[in-house]
């Protein structure tokens, strides 16, 4: 990567930590609250309400799975929890931070400090090698060089992947990608992390490592984990399952 780059991120953030918002007490019950959220969506000149107020808490530790036929909203409601998207009413609060008073800036910034995702399609950077995909959100949060390199290597390192670090994206399996992706998810130690069908691209052998993966961090480390998924097997490694049904929750 570019010095000059990397100048620039770090230009961006030099200030801006990113926990302001997260209270000192940290003992809430709950690290994540949605609150009555609602979000509809255009479709031609149909307004559908996709999420039909939603009262969700996910508690610290906790491995979660959100399931639900297809097009139930779970993508949908993940966003919601995970900050990438907006609801119209109703509002998100995670570690003690309401969310909703928050700009698009701030919320980015709280992103990249507090939050992991995983999704199905990997969304690895091809012309980078593994341990480039990995440290770049770390170089994003103003780390230094030192840092960020060793960082990077010692969580993919934690999935198993110690000895691919210059390996690029196109020269590994699906689930070696799956774990690069775990890696950079994990590699700031996020608060939450969020996983959107983490297995729908992979084999069983490769769902069940990458299923162990979390379970392990979860188990070991005290990892929230919030995972959508359509499959019995997947949801039984988690601790509770989040049911949707017609843009509410079930169970
Ligand atoms: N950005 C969007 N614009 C319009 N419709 C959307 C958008 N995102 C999701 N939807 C619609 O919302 C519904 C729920 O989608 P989604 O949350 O992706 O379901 P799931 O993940 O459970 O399969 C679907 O009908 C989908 O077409
Ligand atoms: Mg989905």
């Amino acid at each position: 990567m570019g010095n000059k780059i990397e100048r620039e991120m770090k230009e961006e953030v030099k200030h801006e930590t990113g926990t302001e918002n997260m209270p000192d007490e940290r003992k809430e019950d709950s690290i994540i609250e949605g609150v009555d959220i609602v979000r509809t969506f255009l479709m031609g000149e149909v307004e559908v309400r996709v999420l039909r107020g939603i009262s969700v808490k996910i508690r610290r530790g906790e491995f979660v799975a959100i399931m639900g036929p297809s097009g139930s909203g779970k993508t949908t409601l993940l966003n919601q929890l995970g900050l990438l998207d907006t609801p119209n009413s109703g509002k998100v609060i995670i570690n003690g931070a309401d969310t909703s008073m928050m700009s698009d800036k701030e919320k980015g910034r709280f992103r990249l400090h507090n939050l992991g995702y995983v999704f199905q399609d990997y969304a690895l950077l091809p012309e980078l090698s593994a341990v480039e995909n990995v440290f770049i959100s770390l170089m994003m949060q103003g780390k230094s060089k030192t840092e960020y390199e060793s960082a990077a290597a010692e969580s993919l390192t934690a999935v198993g992947l110690g000895d691919r670090l210059s390996q690029l994206p196109s020269k590994m399996s699906g689930g070696q990608q799956q774990r690069v992706s775990i890696a950079r998810a994990l590699a700031h130690k996020p608060v939450i992390l969020f996983a959107d069908e983490p297995c729908a691209n992979l084999d069983s052998k490769n769902s069940k490592d990458v299923l162990e993966l979390f379970k392990n961090f979860n188990k070991e480390k005290g990892q929230t984990i919030v995972m959508v998924t359509h499959e019995d097997w997947h949801a039984a490694y988690a601790d509770r399952i989040i049911r949707l049904k017609d843009g509410i929750v079930v169970e």
